[in-house]
């Protein structure tokens, strides 16, 4: 009886670490990770957030009274080659270019838009600056 068990549990944690497995060599799941390395590389958030995927700007941003935009909606509005020529500042938007120009290759340009395109999520912006005062409160 016991080694039946034992057998049971043996194949459900088998079946658990190939999930983990297929998980983390899923195109998918390494394309979104290298993307948000880059994003967190080229210090987007020292001007943004992204509170569909947890990624917080940086507090020291926020306590300088910095105007921060969230990018959970981001491809709602924008597609990748635009994002791409306004990143290289070669497009403007309402009369102006970007702040700073992506310093990245190409390879890394194209990563970071092919993601930023599939953020899709409306977020209430009240919830948002909620969001930042926690970040602001916390010790
Ligand atoms: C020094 C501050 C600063 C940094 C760093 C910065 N941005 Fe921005 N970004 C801005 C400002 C300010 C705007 C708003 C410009 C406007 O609306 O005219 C903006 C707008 C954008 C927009 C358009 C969003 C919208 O909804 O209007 C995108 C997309 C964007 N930035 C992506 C990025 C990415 C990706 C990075 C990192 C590679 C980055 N930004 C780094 C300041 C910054």
């Amino acid at each position: 009886m016991k080694k039946v068990h034992n057998k049971k549990y043996l194949f459900s944690l088998w079946q658990a670490l190939s999930f983990f497995i297929l998980l983390i060599f899923s195109p998918d799941y390494s394309f979104a990770s290298e993307a948000r390395e880059i994003y967190l590389k080229y210090r987007c958030i020292k001007c943004h957030s992204m509170k569909s995927e947890n990624i917080e700007p940086l507090k020291e941003e926020l306590l300088k009274g910095k105007k921060i935009i969230d990018h959970s909606g981001v491809g709602l509005e924008y597609d990748a080659e635009w994002l791409k020529k306004w990143l290289l500042k070669e497009v403007e938007k309402d009369g102006e270019k970007h702040r700073v120009k992506f310093k990245g290759s190409p390879q890394e340009l194209d990563t970071l838009t092919r993601w930023l395109v599939e953020k899709k999520e409306r977020i209430n912006p009240e919830e948002i600056r909620k969001w930042y005062r926690e970040i602001i409160g916390r010790q």
